[in-house]
């Protein structure tokens, strides 16, 4: 089913997408990933399509395409080539083509944290209401709409006065008329005075929405702004993934064509009102009831979400193109709210440690704190911070999508099938997946635990080298440690842990423990020294603390001086919309935070090097006897 590419130039193929059902017509030379994106498939491209991940396997249905490359053999097995699949990011059609996305190329429903730690909050939303009756205009009476509104809410509340723009104008004539003259003013405070955002139904509920946009990951939350309740809640994967797993492949793939970086914002904002959609019509209510919203995210998500260059991002010395609070209209950017409604963006940190962090910091209560505190929030960017006696220093880390279940062999993400703890047992291997089914893969749960089972059990060593004369019966004719056998796997093939596989753990946990060093060095701490370790984020809320110590990801320290707060970005957005004092602190943290770019540090590679090994034995009762007697 291969064939050359020498088509005339003006020839375009049609590629026809299935299960999806999508077809779409293509130039020549266009690959079969880009005719997947083209046609709206979130095709899984967690290498951004520069062939290195093999996430992005299809298969051929009928048509011709371009000859089966280097890559493609290095990626697929005899036995999947023999069966059509191929590579989307590599293979180009030479004809009309019809093409199988199998389920596992498609982003999945998976495990998502969206709950995390609450806390309460004086409710001070960012909007204030007031319920107002106005008298009709008359030939006595010859005031404008906006103006009798104006009037009213200052009756009611003596400094008010606000700005009304077209989109509200608009709203003030037509809905006043509506609802005979009376009605619920929704209005937002801001530093030069306040602006009108919506004219609803006297005592109408009114409604904010607080969102965290991860790189992988979207968590939503409606909030009844009048209690503080929320509503409901929930997560959806962020369709970007079809465009780069990281936020690097976000970056090139926007500066690959002009519409690109537009192209993610929409992907992104199609996405949010879907998931707004969803929770308002659960909760019974129409998206015009939504009048404020708080959006936190790393500092890319947070300028591809803005529609704002990313360029400076991916290249030193990273700079944000802003990095203040920022607030943009709702309609700007097209998220479906009432018409008037403002979008706040808080202040990032740095280039790689964004409002998502400040977020988290703020939902820690780590930043008022008296007791010295870490904060790792773990994702393929990891960011983490030290608070100590009042200061705090963050530093962002590259830990990769290895936690993600990508760029590992068997790897998926934490859905059904996922392997998620491993126990060597009397000669045996005992797996438990997600949701009780057969194992499909392992998520990055399951990896580091396997991982330290195997060091536990010296089937590998500091180095992370597999010692197969330690557990021969375990490993396969490549040299690779058989989790599971082809026979008890769903999909009748062996679930194995590769060399490269530990490679990648020992990359993703070096950076987040030099990380966590550089920073107990820079502060002259001792790890036993610091009250509380605070990990976020949703690996980390799932991830088995020893299996961390046990991988040197985290030091050893006390398994009781960790906290795990889930999604605490999530819980930082939900406070910054119920509360214009927490916008407030939040801003005025990370005014103070001390950034220190890793990169820059002549100590960071060896400490980097050094971190890639796995420590030796654990003895966490050892480690509490120092921390008590280094604490008398
Ligand atoms: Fe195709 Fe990574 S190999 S997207």
């Amino acid at each position: 089913m291969t064939a050359s590419l020498s088509t005339p130039e003006e020839e375009k193929f049609l590629v026809d997408l299935e299960p999806a059902g999508r077809r779409v017509e293509v130039d020549p030379g266009t690959t079969l990933l880009e005719a997947a994106q083209k046609a709206g498939v979130d095709l899984l491209a967690v290498c951004g399509g520069i062939g290195v991940c093999g996430s992005c396997r299809v298969r051929q249905v009928s048509g011709s395409f371009s000859p089966l490359t280097q890559t493609e053999r290095d990626h697929l097995s005899s036995l999947q080539i023999k069966e059509g699949f191929r590579l989307a990011c590599e293979v180009r059609p030479a004809s009309h083509v019809k093409i199988e996305i199998p389920p596992e190329s498609l982003p999945v429903e998976q495990k998502m944290q969206v709950e995390g730690e609450e806390t309460g909050v004086t409710l001070e939303p960012g909007v204030i209401a007031l319920d107002v009756s106005l008298s009709e205009p008359s030939q006595e009476d010859l005031r404008s709409d906006c103006t009798r509104a104006r009037d009213a809410a200052a009756e009611q509340d003596n400094n008010l006065s606000f700005q009304a723009d077209l989109l509200a104008v608009n709203l003030v004539s037509h809905t006043l008329r509506q609802q005979g003259w009376s009605g619920r003013l929704v209005i937002r405070p801001n530093a030069t005075g306040a602006n009108l955002v919506a004219v609803l139904p006297p005592g109408t509920g009114y409604l904010g929405l607080a969102v965290d946009l991860g790189s992988t990951k979207i968590a939503v939350y409606l909030v009844d702004l009048q209690s503080g309740v929320t509503l409901a809640r929930t997560a959806a994967m962020n369709p970007q993934i079809a465009y780069g797993e990281d936020v690097v492949s976000r970056i090139a793939f926007a500066d690959k064509a002009k519409n690109n970086r537009m192209l993610l914002q929409s992907r992104l904002v199609e996405t949010l009102n879907k998931v707004s959609g969803n929770l308002c019509q659960q909760s019974g209510v129409g998206c015009d009831r939504i009048v404020d919203v708080v959006v936190v995210g790393n500092t890319v998500m947070h300028h591809l979400f803005c529609g704002l260059p990313v360029t400076q991002l991916g290249a030193a010395p990273y700079v944000a193109a802003v990095s203040d609070p920022f607030e943009i209209r709702a309609v700007d950017v097209g998220l479906k709210t009432t018409p008037g409604a403002w979008i706040y963006l808080p202040a990032t940190i740095a280039g790689y440690v964004g409002a998502d962090h400040t977020a988290a910091l703020l939902a820690s209560g780590a930043y008022n704190s008296v007791r010295s505190m870490v904060l790792v929030d773990i994702g393929t960017n990891t960011e983490i911070s030290l608070v100590l006696q009042g200061k705090i220093s963050s530093c962002s880390t590259a830990s990769g999508p290895a936690f993600e279940g990508a760029h590992i062999h068997d790897g998926m993400r934490a859905a059904p099938g996922a392997i998620e703890r491993i126990r060597i047992h009397q000669g045996t291997i005992q797996v438990d997946t997600i949701g009780n089914v057969p194992p499909v893969g392992l998520c990055g749960t399951g990896i580091l635990n396997a991982i330290a089972e195997m060091l536990e059990h010296s089937v590998l060593d500091r180095r992370g080298v597999l010692r197969q004369d330690k557990g021969a019966k375990w490993f396969n004719s490549k040299g690779e440690f058989v989790l599971v056998p082809a026979d008890r796997s769903a999909h009748g093939r062996e679930i194995v842990v590769t060399r490269r596989d530990i490679h990648e753990i020992q990359l993703a946990k070096g950076a987040i423990r030099a990380g966590i060093e550089i920073l107990l060095m820079e502060a002259g701490i001792p790890a036993l020294r610091v009250d509380q370790w605070i990990i976020a984020g949703a690996f980390g809320t799932y991830l088995d603390l020893k299996s961390a110590i046990r991988t040197g990801m985290f030091p050893a320290v006390p398994l009781e001086s960790f906290r795990q707060v889930g999604n605490a970005a999530g819980m930082g957005a939900k406070k910054m919309l119920l509360s214009r004092q927490k916008r407030t602190e939040a801003e005025l943290m990370a005014r103070q935070v001390k950034y220190i770019e890793l990169t820059s540090l002549a100590n960071f590679t060896p400490k980097f090097m050094e971190e890639l090994y796995f420590p030796g034995n654990i003895d966490y009762l050892l480690a509490e006897r120092s921390r008590k007697s280094e604490l008398v």
